[in-house]
């Protein structure tokens, strides 16, 4: 990445109108630097480069205003919540920068440091995308499911009922994310756990549920089976909907 040495007189703003880069993306790049509005000589000023196409910057998705006030949630616990899914926006963003820096004949596959932020890159990008997800699917009015999704679910599992208690019963036996999926390979919706101990191959995710504990611990301790409650009371199914509308198959 395009470095820039900071000299007397140069602030973070001139410098993004220099480089003509954004003032967010400049200051993305460069959150290893504890004040960007004083910049000090001398100081290395990273300076991203979108142009090529090979780094750009995750933006975060707004918080949804109508998560502020759902019974069963308190504000507080989804303010904590998605402070947690910004860190991992600001995490993806600041390892891709470090991985622009590192020399790639350096890698090893027992210790490197590109190794190691390969890694963490995964993690983190699973992570902020199955947070919107999550967030996307709140919201809403609960109750039973709608629409084509109803008609999936039925054909699936037999029953709305089924399905609800397969999908409760999912998120007590998950440590991190439970996910109602659609398989392209066999054509059906499933229950899924993600612990990180797997991954998603080929499998659409349709509805997405966080049972780590900091998704409820603030208003339900360890009682997770009425946080489930609470999150199927302000199920958004529209949301879900939307999702299936959207496979590339797309059942009429
Ligand atoms: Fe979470």
């Amino acid at each position: 990445m395009p470095k820039h040495v900071v000299r007397s007189g140069d602030t973070i703003k001139n410098l993004a109108k220099k480089y003509n880069v954004s003032f967010s993306n400049l200051s993305l790049a460069n959150s290893h630097l504890k004040n960007l509005e004083q910049l000090n000589p001398g100081d290395v000023i990273y300076i991203p480069d979108t142009a090529d196409g090979t780094y750009s910057l995750v933006k975060s998705t707004p918080l949804k205003m109508q998560l502020m006030s759902m019974i069963g949630f308190s504000p507080r616990q989804i303010q904590e919540h998605y402070k947690i899914y910004l860190t991992y926006v600001n995490k993806t963003n600041e390892i891709r920068h470090q991985l622009r820096s590192l020399e790639q004949s350096e890698s090893s596959s027992i210790f490197s440091q590109l190794g190691t932020l390969k890694n963490a890159e995964i993690y983190t990008v699973s992570n902020y995308k199955l947070h919107e997800l999550y967030f996307e699917n709140l919201g809403g009015k609960g109750g039973p499911a709608t629409g084509s999704v109803l008609e999936a679910i039925v054909r699936d599992f037999g029953s709305y009922e089924y399905w609800e208690k397969d999908f409760r019963a999912t998120g007590l036996a998950g440590r991190g994310w439970v996910i109602m999926g659609y398989d392209y390979d066999d054509g059906h919706l499933h229950n899924y756990v993600l612990d990180y101990q797997g991954m998603l191959l080929r499998i659409e995710p349709l509805l997405v549920l966080d049972v780590h504990e900091h998704a409820y611990f603030l208003d339900y301790g360890t009682n997770c089976a009425s946080y489930i409650d609470a999150f199927c009371r302000n199920l958004d199914w529209s949301a879900v909907n939307g999702r299936l509308a959207n496979l590339k198959f797309a059942e009429k």
